[in-house]
């Protein structure tokens, strides 16, 4: 007879056993499948992200009835417009491509689709920075104003909430002022609060055509190394009322989720952003990895880590997969 004390393997057994004293899972709930929309005449595959797609308004709704058909609930909504100016101004007309596409978005899906807009305008600035520019820099207070304007117009269009990732100080409380003073007070906020300045967004920028024309995005978006930061910035943005707040990116930064989570107990959406996308993808197509596989821990470490939401390019093809199971 051995002496072992404690005989973890008991309880791995089998898939029963296994499931039984499992300590997390994902749910189609949980998700939010970002999507593009391009005022570009055509749809086209985004050459880095295979299987994902700038739909033109052409087939923009008919993609979301697919989502909502595998059981996807929620999608963010990134806007390419044809036009890019100095002050973006695309970003926040109401007959601009994203106020367009939740109009189609809304008729064909009503309540059953959350639609979550995307604020901010560097995919609609000519020099592709998230706020103007005045000499060279990013200038803070003047943005406010027109990251306000750009999500009124979007909950005027339909929008069911509104997700500023700017990372201009103070963006928060002035979004929530003016979708106040214009009857929106019951449109929630999910704020990219502890947003990284990271390389990992290099195939959102080519998708988004929004890489900055000159210089990088450090002096807005958060140093890397940080974490005591992470949590002064979300704490900040739950102050100015946001009402769900978001850690970017996923992977490298459990940490900061983690640490979210025991700090803060109103709901935390991690964002699996293009570049972890991109990684696995990559992979897979070189039959390096077991996608499937990779992509079930990966999203379940989010849930692990505390997330009680997720941003995932997977989710569609999860979500078919789950619905095939
Ligand atoms: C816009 C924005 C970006 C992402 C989400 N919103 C790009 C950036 O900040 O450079 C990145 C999403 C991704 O990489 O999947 N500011």
């Amino acid at each position: 007879m051995s002496s072992i004390l404690r005989r973890g393997r008991r309880l791995r057994s089998t898939n029963a056993m296994r499931s039984l004293v499992r300590e997390n899972s994902v749910s189609k709930d949980d998700l939010i499948y970002p999507m593009f929309v391009t005022e570009y005449s055509d749809s086209s595959e985004i050459s880095s992200m295979p299987g994902v797609i700038r739909h033109s308004l052409r087939d923009i709704s008919t993609a979301v009835e697919n989502a909502a058909n595998a059981g996807i609930s929620a999608i963010m909504l990134f806007g390419i417009p044809l036009q890019k100016n100095p002050l973006g101004t695309e970003a926040y007309s109401s007959d601009g491509i994203v106020p367009k596409a939740i109009r189609l978005i809304k008729k064909a899906v009503g309540d059953s689709v959350l639609v979550i807009p995307d604020v901010c305008l560097c995919e609609y600035t000519s020099h592709g920075h998230c706020g103007i520019v005045e000499n060279g820099k990013v200038l803070n207070d003047p943005t406010l104003e027109l990251l306000a304007r750009a999500a009124v117009c979007y909950v005027e269009a339909g929008a069911d909430m509104i997700a500023p990732s700017d990372m201009m100080d103070g963006r928060i409380a002035y979004i929530r002022s003016e979708l106040d003073s214009n009857c929106m007070q019951d449109t929630p906020i999910m704020a990219y609060s502890a947003k990284y300045a990271s390389g990992f967004y290099g195939p959102f920028r080519e998708a988004a055509d929004s890489t900055p024309q000159f210089g990088d995005r450090r002096s807005y978006q958060m140093d890397s190394p940080n974490r005591r930061e992470a949590l002064r910035e979300m704490s900040l943005d739950i102050e100015e009322g946001a009402d769900i707040i978001m850690v970017k990116p996923g992977l490298p930064y459990l940490d900061i989720l983690r640490d979210a989570r025991e700090r803060f107990d109103i709901p935390l959406a991690v964002y699996n952003v293009s570049g972890e996308y991109s990684m696995v993808k990559a992979a897979a197509l070189n039959g390096w990895i077991d996608e499937n596989r990779v992509v079930d821990e990966i999203l379940v470490s989010f849930k692990r880590a505390g997330a009680d939401l997720i941003l995932t390019y997977h989710a569609l093809e999860w979500a078919n997969r789950k619905q095939s199971n």
